[in-house]
């Protein structure tokens, strides 16, 4: 069975079958899928569980709940046995979250299906998958599609994962960030230099959870400096659009005014997010019984 642990496991085909079913779903296809999801979030989301148990909820999935912080895994019980027990039970699939970077590495052998709800500072594919649904939606194509990842990018497994969908599927990268916040990639601290000439500015959360921020700046500075102020939005071409994977530190990394301005898909994004796992899941129940 199909398993969605990193958008590097999808490659273009499969990506472009699963946008394409994502739009059936939402121009009101309908599919019913017969069996038992669990969603195991260890870490906190809104957006993606919630959507999660949408997409589940609209394809006829029974969804058993799980409290993780009533689970047996705070008597150290592992993940691998957490799943194996869901399995013995009867569960055919789960969605997990988890805070260590590529958790999914214990799991092989389990037979029901994963799918990768993030993992720490690794990846969030079915984020990506939306994001790529919205930025295809508006442009009908990715070639050509400049899109400037901007903020977290070390910590953030958002602009891994879309880094690696957009570039595969030929749309042109750039990065801005303060150069602490680099990681891997090679980034630019002057977002003015992109903000005339890209096609989507991709905002990302400030990570507080995970590194000490204020210790570099003070949220003013920082959205000064980085941020999608009302004044850089205003030099933004026609057509350009706002993305943001949200939760939204507002009047840090955009600007209060911004967040649903004609040019922000940011609230589109979260409504995609349903159809995509809605494919998602189907894709993932492929040769099942
Ligand atoms: N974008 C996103 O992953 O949001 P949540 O953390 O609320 O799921």
């Amino acid at each position: 069975m199909p398993d969605v642990l990193s958008i590097k496991g999808l490659d273009n085909g499969t990506i472009m079958e699963l946008l394409q079913r994502a739009g059936e779903f939402e121009r009101g296809a309908k599919q019913r899928l017969s069996g038992v999801f669990v969603n195991l979030f260890f870490e906190p989301s809104t957006r993606t569980k919630m959507s999660f148990e949408m997409a589940e909820h609209k394809m006829g999935l029974t969804v058993l709940p799980f409290e993780t912080a009533f689970s047996s895994t705070l008597k150290g019980e592992t993940l691998y046995d957490t799943v194996r027990t869901l399995e013995a039970i009867g569960v055919d699939g789960v969605i997990i979250r988890h805070e260590e970077e590529e958790y999914y590495k214990e799991l092989e052998g389990c037979k029901a299906a994963i799918i990768n709800g993030g993992d720490g500072s690794g990846q969030h594919p079915t984020q990506s998958l939306l994001d790529l649904y919205t930025i295809h939606q508006e442009f009908g194509r990715f070639d050509g599609i400049h899109v400037t990842i901007v903020g977290d990018i070390a910590h953030s497994r958002v602009a891994k994962s879309n880094a690696a969908a957009l570039e595969k599927m030929g749309a042109e990268v750039s990065f801005v960030c303060p150069k602490e916040w680099s990681g891997e990639y090679e980034t630019s601290e002057q977002l003015d230099k992109f903000i005339e000439k890209t096609d989507v500015v991709m905002m990302l959360r400030v990570q507080h959870e995970r590194h000490a921020v204020a210790a570099l700046f003070s949220k003013e500075n920082y959205h000064e400096t980085y941020g999608l102020t009302v004044e850089r939005e205003r030099k933004m071409k026609r057509s350009a659009i706002i993305m943001h994977p949200a939760p939204i530190n507002r009047g840090v990394e955009i600007a209060d005014e911004l967040v649903e301005c004609k040019r922000s898909r940011i609230f589109k994004q979260m409504a995609n997010g349903v159809f995509v796992r809605m494919a998602v899941l189907e894709y993932a129940m492929k040769g099942r019984d």
